[in-house]
């Protein structure tokens, strides 16, 4: 049986590693600005910064959730809080999960308010234990211990297919959601983990109250990939393949969340400056990477992640420039084609 924090430390070091990101792209190559010979705005007034779930933050970017109740989370929870506080962008935490029921785990997500006091940070907490009501008092606990401002719930049915110790019991899930949801304020978050959410299921979860979807696409960390790697014998290309394109996730929801007030968040196979932005011209309000963030980190350290942060700013201005958006919500009217 694996441990919890095994598990973690296993995710953290096979994402480092090779040959776990799906074979086809996020689809956003797939398309091409229309370019504005004539913006008619000056560059230096560009602002990228938005409103995002009752908040001004300064760039439609986030950190996904990514890690926790290990050791080494204490340090990479505690910088990657600090940095997205200072550059005012949400971070969301790694699965909360370990803190249900161990509270030697709460060091390595409670580090994250300390070194953010006034940070934007999600918690975040599984599906599956939604789904089980006796666990709610403890989930509202764990969102209060790190004065979460938003809760991401993440559903990973195929992670949790071939997970060696996975829980498919996803019966009940919408239901411990609605209750959740009736017990806390804070605006709630649903993604997956990159296999996408599509129309079907972003409505059942606007009818109960989820604020919004991060569609966490194909396209990027492959999570059946990454636990075939943990147990080989269960090794299927077709698996490995699962999943809906973070583009097509994002075009396909894009009308109807427009038309119900529901926010749309990007990630999934996020790779450079033209997915941040393509994601914002179809319709995301942020846009969030986990596995370059880790690599970068591993690399080089908090600095390198801050500065991948920056080149993405940089860069996503210019893209506005050049395609006449002073502001975000003009780069969502942008006009782009297939190619
Ligand atoms: C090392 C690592 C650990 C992750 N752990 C979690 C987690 O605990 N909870 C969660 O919601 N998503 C987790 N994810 C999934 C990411 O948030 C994201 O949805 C997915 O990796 C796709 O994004 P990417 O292609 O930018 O990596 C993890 C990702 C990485 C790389």
């Amino acid at each position: 049986m694996h441990s919890h924090s095994n598990r973690k430390r296993d995710h953290i070091d096979i994402c480092l590693g090779p040959d776990i990101e799906h074979a086809s792209s996020s689809g956003f190559d797939g398309y091409q600005f229309v370019h504005v010979a004539l913006p008619e705005i000056d560059f230096e007034d560009i602002e990228l910064q938005v409103d995002f779930l009752g908040h001004t933050i300064s760039a439609p970017l986030f950190i996904s959730g990514m890690t926790g109740g290990i050791t080494d989370a204490v340090s990479i929870n505690g910088e990657l809080a600090e940095l997205c506080s200072d550059m005012n962008i949400p971070f969301v935490l790694g699965s909360q999960r370990s803190m249900l029921h161990d509270r030697a785990s709460d060091e390595s997500f409670t580090i994250a308010r300390r070194r953010a006091p006034n940070g934007l940070i999600s918690a975040n907490i599984g599906a599956t234990e939604i789904a089980c009501k006796e666990d709610h008092p403890r989930i509202l606990a764990i969102i209060d211990r790190i004065e979460a401002n938003f809760l991401t719930i993440h559903a990973n049915p195929l992670q949790e297919l071939f997970q060696p110790e996975g829980n498919t019991k996803f019966s009940g899930v919408l239901r411990g959601i609605e209750q959740i949801r009736e017990r806390t304020e804070i605006p709630i978050i649903v993604k997956e983990v990159g296999s996408g959410i599509s129309l079907d299921v972003a409505k059942k979860l606007h009818d109960i109250g989820v604020d919004a979807i991060d569609v966490a696409g194909k396209g990027g960390t492959s999570w059946s990939a990454v636990e075939m790697k943990r147990n080989q014998s269960e090794f299927s290309e077709y698996f490995r393949e699962w999943g809906m394109p973070t583009s097509y996730c994002l075009l396909s929801l894009r009308e109807y969340c427009g038309t119900v007030g529901m926010s749309m968040m990007s990630s999934g196979g996020i790779r450079n400056t033209h997915d941040i932005a393509m994601s914002i011209a179809m319709g995301a309000k942020a846009v969030g990477m986990a596995r370059p963030i880790l690599l970068a980190y591993h690399e080089n350290g908090i600095q390198a992640v801050q500065a991948l942060l920056e080149d993405h700013m940089k860069n996503l201005k210019r893209i506005m420039f050049l395609t006449g958006s002073k502001h975000c919500n003009q780069l969502s009217n942008a006009m782009f084609r297939k190619i």
